[in-house]
């Protein structure tokens, strides 16, 4: 089906876009000046620059976090790996106050609160560089001060669900 936007409604849109498989990352940060811990479950992560390193990501600007997220110095955006759905569901879909009950929390390098999950696919510690205003949502632009990578399968989602079809081909190690 074709249609324009004068004649298609948000659920077919949400339906056309969700044909884009992504991976799945948690963002988090602090509050200022009470340095509460906040994650959030982000599928618009994106790469930007590779010199200099930078990433994207959106957030809905009805985000009960937003504000913190625009005052934060500093983010870790962590890529989950097939092993950690139930992660992704509890920073998606769990009061913000108990998202982080029992989960254990490390420091990356540059002092920014993370997850301390070594299984994650990947992290990055991002300097929070710019923000931009767009439709519904605020585009975070963040430059990359660190990042680590592991060879775990990554999660994915796709069609408004996790894909937990596993796979068969070993991943590379390049
Ligand atoms: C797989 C998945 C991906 C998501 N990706 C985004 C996203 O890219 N941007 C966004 O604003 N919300 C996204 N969400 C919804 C947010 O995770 C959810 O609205 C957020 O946790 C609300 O947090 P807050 O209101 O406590 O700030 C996603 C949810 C799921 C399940």
């Amino acid at each position: 089906m074709t249609a324009t936007p004068a004649d298609f409604d948000a659920r077919f849109f949400r339906s056309a876009l969700g044909r884009f498989a992504t991976g799945v990352t948690v963002i988090t940060t602090e509050t200022a000046p009470d340095a509460r811990p906040l994650g959030l479950t982000i599928s618009s992560f994106n790469s930007v620059s590779l010199d200099p390193p930078m990433i994207l990501w959106s957030l809905t600007k009805s985000a009960s976090s937003l504000r913190h997220y625009l005052h934060a110095r500093r983010y870790v955006v962590h890529v989950l790996s097939s092993t950690q759905l139930q992660l992704a569901k509890r920073f998606a879909y769990g009061p913000q106050a108990q998202r982080f009950d029992g989960v254990a929390l490390s420091r990356a390098p540059g002092g920014t609160l993370m997850l301390d999950e070594p299984e994650c696919a990947a992290w990055f510690e991002c300097y929070n560089l710019t923000q931009h205003e767009a439709g519904d949502h605020i585009i975070f632009i963040g430059q990359v001060e660190r990042c680590h990578r592991n060879f775990s399968q990554p999660l994915v989602y796709h069609a408004g669900d996790f894909d937990l079809t596993p796979s068969t081909e070993p991943l590379s190690s390049t």
